[in-house]
């Protein structure tokens, strides 16, 4: 290659690491065990090293469909010789209904889910019925799933399908957080405390069965 040339495309598609084919138990991609948690959508990966930082025993599986980012998370992961965290490129959606078994993760955090915000997209959400159902099933009994985002029509949406579904209670009296408990603080909330935008923040635990 000469000094003027482009360098050749990255192929991150080829190189991202990908779920197991079939049913597969998450519990098997530790070598130790410990509390899992998951970060669905961790786009530039910031909230998975915070967390890893503020809760070293937690075994993080973060699943983002863009293949360029769960390439590049899962490199630095691997750089900085931190097993706990675990990477899937691929529809989360998808992933989830193959994971097992039953309640056996901790938390979820879905760190601003909404890359298309406007209400024709609303179909390509990932937080719908079919994500909370496979998100309860995992969760242990009293696990908690956390969702913040910067839209607020969404917010409300995920509250209410949160509210009509049997296996969530919210968390306080209303679900909303002022602030984000977990110190794992993701790419995109850095940048809307940077701007002083206003994040809307739900949590919400799973019954006992
Ligand atoms: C608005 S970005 C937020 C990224 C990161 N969570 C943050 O807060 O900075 C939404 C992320 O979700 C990812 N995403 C969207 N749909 C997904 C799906 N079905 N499964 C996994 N990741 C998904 C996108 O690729 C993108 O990285």
């Amino acid at each position: 290659m000469n000094a003027t040339s482009t360098p050749p495309p990255v192929d991150y598609v080829s190189r991202a690491p990908r779920a197991p084919e079939g049913e597969f138990d998450l519990r098997g991609l530790w070598p130790t065990p410990g509390p899992i948690e998951l970060d669905v959508g961790f786009g530039r990966g910031a909230s998975l090293f915070h967390r890893a930082e503020a809760a070293p025993a937690a075994r993080l599986l973060g699943i983002e469909i863009k293949a360029k980012w769960a390439t590049k998370v899962a490199e630095r992961a691997q750089r900085l010789g931190l097993d706990e965290i675990q990477i899937f490129c691929g529809d989360a959606r998808e992933i989830l209904t193959r994971a097992g078994p039953v309640a056996c993760v901790e938390r979820v955090f879905v760190h601003f889910p909404d890359p298309w915000w406007k209400k024709r997209h609303l179909k390509r959400r990932v937080v719908g019925d079919a994500f909370l159902d496979a998100v309860s099933r995992l969760l242990v009994d009293d696990g908690e799933l956390f969702i913040q985002t910067d839209v607020p029509d969404r917010a409300e949406i995920y509250r209410d399908s949160l509210v009509v579904h049997r296996d969530f209670a919210l968390a306080g009296d209303d679900g909303w957080l002022e602030r984000n408990p977990y110190a794992a603080a993701s790419n995109r909330e850095e940048r809307a405390a940077r701007d002083g935008l206003p994040v809307r923040r739900l949590l919400a635990r799973r019954r006992v069965r």
